[in-house]
């Protein structure tokens, strides 16, 4: 774990048998049944923000919020180094002020553009390749306030949480199909990854949920 604080993190999706997590285009797939959709909601239901990469809101339009149980809607955040969140989409036009996490390169403009919106961006330090340095991200989050972050993907959103172990908890849906789409992981070289320890796994509908702590061997 990272020597500053930061929020406690859950990583939750969907995947198919073959681990995909999209189609092969990367179009949405709707891969949970109502069971396990209804648990996704109660997870955010539980958390205080909710955070995704701009590449899921370019192809899902995402709402984040809790719409299939009762419960308060967490923050919704979104991880976007060159601001190309659209105006309408839904996490700009609900009026929910979400927090858009871009680097200390955003243009003034850019900035504006999403502030007139009525979100709160964050500038953050530019990691090599000008992604958002997810590390200083959560010292942010930790200074809001936030103790509990879900983070729902996409791919490599994903990737990066785990490869900067800052994730502590995975909650994975399984859907019995086959798709051979876009794969949960995105890997360039290789890097530790962790598994689950004290796992758990639930029959949801037909969904398998598994669930557990993350450790890495070499901790
Ligand atoms: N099945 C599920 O549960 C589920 C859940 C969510 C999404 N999805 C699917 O996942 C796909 C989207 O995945 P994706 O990998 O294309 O997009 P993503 O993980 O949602 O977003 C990745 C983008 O975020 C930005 N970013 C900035 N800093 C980053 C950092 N430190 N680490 C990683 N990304 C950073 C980068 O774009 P910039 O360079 O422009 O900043 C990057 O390309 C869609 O097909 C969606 O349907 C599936």
């Amino acid at each position: 774990m990272s020597a500053r604080k930061r929020p406690y993190v859950t990583l939750a999706y969907a995947q198919s048998l073959d681990g995909s997590i999209a189609g092969d285009t990367g179009r949405p797939l709707g891969l949970s049944g109502p069971s396990s959709l209804q648990l996704t909601h109660e997870l955010r239901a539980a958390h205080d923000a909710i955070l995704v990469g701009i590449g899921t809101v370019l192809s899902d339009d995402p709402q984040l919020n809790v719409r299939l149980v009762t419960g308060r809607d967490p923050q919704p955040i979104v991880v976007d180094s060159r601001l190309r969140l659209p105006d309408r989409c839904h996490l700009l036009s609900n009026g929910r002020g979400a927090w858009v996490a871009t680097t200390d390169d955003a243009s003034d403009e850019a900035v504006s553009r999403i502030t007139a919106k009525g979100a709160d961006v964050l500038r953050l330090p530019a990691l090599e390749n000008g992604w958002v340095d997810l590390e200083s991200t959560m010292a942010v989050l930790a200074e809001r306030g936030t103790s509990h972050l879900l983070v729902e993907g996409g791919a490599r959103i994903l990737t990066s949480f785990l490869k900067a172990r800052l994730a502590d908890y995975v909650v994975l849906t399984m859907a019995p199909r086959f798709v051979g789409g876009v794969p949960a992981l995105v890997q360039h070289e290789l890097s530790p990854f962790p598994e689950l320890t004290s796992w758990k796994s639930e029959r949801l509908g037909e969904d398998l949920v598994l669930a557990g702590e993350l450790s890495w061997s070499d901790a």
